[in-house]
Parts: C-alpha cells; structure tokens; sequence
C-alpha cells in the first residue's frame, strides 16, 4: 500500500530540493534554455526570488518531497519580472549566458493573463521515483479546494500537445480542452509544437 501523502507549503530550505525535482520533471526546459548548469540556476532562482517558493505546495512521502505544484491565485504574490532569473543567470554563466536563457526564456514564455475569478496551476511535478501513486491527483484535489476556498470559480493551466500523461491525469479529474496554441519557437527550444489550454469549472 502507498504511504500517506502529505501536503505542506515550501520554505526557503526547500530551494535546492525544488530545484533538483524542476530538473527532474522538466528536462526538456530548462535544459537548453538554463545551459548545463540549469539546476544551480534554479536554485539560485529561487533563493533569490522566493516568489515561486510562496505560491508551491510540496507533496511528501514518508518525509521524502515527492511532488510539487505552483498555483497562481488572487492573493498570491504576482510573478516577478524577470530581475531575479537574471541575477540567477549571470552568476552561474555569465553574460552572454544570461542574455541567451532570458531571450529562450521569454521566446517560449508561457505566462498567463490573470483572470480575478481563476486559480492557474503553473506548474506541476511529480519525481519519476513516485510517479503513478495518486501524488500529481491528490496536488490537483488540494487545488480545487484552493479555488473553493477562495470563491474562484474555474481552475486552469496549460500543458503542452504531447504531454499524454498529464492530458489523461486532467481529462480524469474533469478539466476539459478549451483552446490550442501551436508554437514554432517553442517546438524549436523544446521540442513540443504547442500547449492546450485546459479548465475546469468549480
Ligand atoms: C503528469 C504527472 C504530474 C503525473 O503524476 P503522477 O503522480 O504520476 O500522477 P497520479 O499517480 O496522480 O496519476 C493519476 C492519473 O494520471 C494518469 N497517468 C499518470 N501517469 C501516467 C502515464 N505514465 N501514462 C498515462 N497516464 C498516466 C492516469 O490517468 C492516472 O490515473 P490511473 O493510473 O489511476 O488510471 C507526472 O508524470 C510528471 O511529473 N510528469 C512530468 C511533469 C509534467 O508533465 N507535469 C505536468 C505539466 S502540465
């Protein structure tokens, strides 16, 4: 039987952990964007900023973290400008390296309006280790009650056209296609052509 999952919000301790588990579960982006530092980067990202460590609820098995996810809420703090990923670049590559990661970073930016009635799953991750034991469904279970609690009524992300798992995790859990968006710039970085709008009404 699968231990219990608990979930808790991240601290400023978490940064290096989070960092790896962003690595983990997004190779394909911020491997050719950050360079092969991409992991102190994100790190150093993190620390700097804290923005991302306030808006993430870690999922943890027996004292592991074993999953991730960042919601964009009413009253979260807004994304920051770019400054702190900046400073996170120049540090670990320099200034060329820096320049190069915020032009990929900004050719495939994926940021989304905010919608005043709407909570946005940003980002959401589970450690190969522990895929496929009810972490990313039970992140998911804590965004909902989120929304409720916040009287939003819709939740909403994207995630990109070839992302099988993660479509069927949230057609399962009642989010239904609301528009596509085809990208050759986002196809060249990455690899992926494109990202589906997903929602679900609360
Ligand atoms: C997508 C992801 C978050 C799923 O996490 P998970 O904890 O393994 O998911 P769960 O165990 O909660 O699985 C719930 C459902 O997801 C679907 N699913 C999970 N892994 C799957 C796989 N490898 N293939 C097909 N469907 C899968 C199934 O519908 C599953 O339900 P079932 O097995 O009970 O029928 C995880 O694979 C991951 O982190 N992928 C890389 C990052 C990513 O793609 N994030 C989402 C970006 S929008």
């Amino acid at each position: 039987m699968t231990s219990e999952i608990i979930l808790r919000p991240a601290t400023l301790t978490d940064a290096q952990v989070l960092a790896q588990l962003w690595m983990a579960t997004f190779p394909d982006k911020f491997g050719p964007i950050l360079g092969h530092k991409a992991e102190r980067v994100l790190c150093d990202w993190l620390r700097l900023s804290e923005r991302h460590l306030q808006t993430t609820t870690l999922a943890e098995i027996s004292g592991a973290v074993a999953g991730f996810m960042v919601l964009e809420t009413p009253s979260a703090p807004r994304a920051d400008d770019g400054r702190w990923l900046w400073h996170a670049l120049q540090l670990n590559n320099g200034i060329f390296g820096a320049l190069r990661g915020m032009l990929l970073m900004l050719l495939i930016d994926n940021r989304h309006p905010h919608h005043q009635n709407e909570i946005y799953i940003e980002m959401l991750g589970v450690d190969p280790a522990w895929r496929g034991q009810g972490v990313a469904h039970r992140l998911i279970a804590h965004a909902e009650t989120v929304a409720q609690q916040q009287n939003a009524s819709k939740l909403a992300l994207a995630v990109v056209r070839d992302n099988l798992p993660a479509i069927h995790l949230y057609e399962k859990m009642g989010f239904t296609t609301q528009s596509e968006r085809r990208s050759r710039l986002l196809k060249w970085i990455t690899g992926h052509s494109g990202y589906y709008e997903m929602a679900k009404q609360i």
